[in-house]
């Protein structure tokens, strides 16, 4: 049976709606920081209730590397998960200037990673050890190409005279554009997309391409950062961009097309770390995503398309198979905390203290 076929009747054979509850496939997350030791342990129950499976992003000080690196990562992920999760990591490798194309194809057969995260050096959290070049790391895009590893992309530009609300837009022109001609058989995924261009040039790109959209992006806008003073807590990179981005990457997220799907690039960092002179960018989303995704099907009218966003559509990318277990999500008022204690302090979450409408009324394995 063709891919296609397959998922098409795997939906059909999942998803039900009754009355307020959407029943649909466990979805993955294809985008999240977990981080390591006290933050691991607190964040991770969260992302293993929600979530099958997480794509693992490397930005730990230092970053993940090297083959190794990634196992021993891993090994710490599962350590950390709370008894009975069967919440399975899958692992990337942060590029770097000098990162060796034999190195990325040994993770890769190896099944220790299954994607490589770009980073144009400088352009979010823990980014420093970047990549310089894009041109300059030619040898290790060709050889992803050739064995079909995916290429994640943080699609920013670095130029500090760039404008930080153009910074996505002028990355797209400047760099992801001619990527996608010079390795014409890479697969990227676009991560948290935030404009409307964006969103064209993937859906332009389809067959090799896909976007990760994240729930704070569904819901917020760059006036939101600042209604009625500074929101350190609504701060995170790429930055949320003017309102016509928001109602596009509603509409995209909403589409059915099977070149979106989740992403909610949950970024933890400790309250002391978001409340000071210099913010900290990230939200962490991990404990309230799928309700606030849910809600925008919901608000959509097209709660019958959010398996293929949430549990099929990036698992196709992915060439891997949609679970099996199912999630059913129930139109019932849920409290989310206001915040997550970790060793000291504590992470806020992202609408904590919010009385959200949906909430998660049961996990089958
Ligand atoms: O806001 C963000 N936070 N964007 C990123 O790309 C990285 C992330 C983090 O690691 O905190
Ligand atoms: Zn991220």
């Amino acid at each position: 049976m063709s891919l296609d076929r397959m998922f098409d009747s795997a939906a059909g054979a999942a998803a039900k709606t009754q009355g307020d509850c959407i029943t649909i496939r466990r979805p993955d997350d294809w985008h999240v920081h977990l981080r390591d030791g006290d933050m691991l342990r607190s964040v991770l129950p969260f992302t293993a209730a929600q979530f099958a499976r997480g794509i693992i992003m490397p930005n730990l000080v230092p970053p993940v590397t090297t083959p190794e690196m990634a196992a021993a990562y891993r090994a710490r992920i599962v350590a950390a998960l709370p008894e009975g999760s069967d919440f399975q990591p899958l692992m990337t490798c942060y590029l770097t200037d000098t990162t060796s194309p034999d190195a990325i194809e040994r993770g890769y057969a190896e099944g220790i990673w299954v994607a490589a995260k770009l980073y144009p050096a400088g352009a979010t959290t823990n980014a420093h050890h970047g990549v310089t070049s894009i041109i300059g790391i030619a040898p290790v895009l060709e050889r992803m190409e050739r064995i079909g590893m995916k290429l994640l992309i943080h699609g920013e530009a670095t130029d500090p005279s760039v404008d930080i609300f153009d910074r996505e837009a002028v990355f797209m022109e400047t760099e992801l554009l001619p990527l996608l001609v010079r390795h014409p058989g890479l697969k990227v995924v676009v991560e948290h997309a935030t404009t409307a261009e964006t969103l064209d040039i993937v859906r332009a790109n389809a067959v090799r391409a896909a976007a990760t959209i994240t729930p704070h992006h569904l819901v917020i806008n760059r006036t939101s950062i600042f209604q009625g003073g500074l929101r350190p807590h609504l701060y995170c990179l790429p930055v949320a961009k003017r309102e016509c981005h928001r109602l596009a990457l509603r509409a995209a997220a909403t589409s059915g097309e099977a070149c979106f799907f989740i992403g909610t690039d949950t970024a933890p960092h400790p309250r002391r770390n978001k409340e000071r002179e210099c913010c900290a960018a990230g939200a962490f989303v991990g404990a309230s995503a799928l309700q606030c995704y849910v809600q925008v099907f919901d608000e959509e009218g097209v709660l019958d398309r959010f398996e293929a966003f949430a549990s099929l559509n990036g698992a196709r990318f992915y060439g891997l198979e949609a679970n099996s277990g199912t999630i059913t999500l129930q139109r019932r008022p849920s409290h989310v905390p206001q915040a997550v204690p970790i060793d000291g302090d504590e992470v806020v979450v992202f609408r904590g203290g919010e009385i959200l409408p949906w909430s998660i009324a049961e996990v089958r394995a």
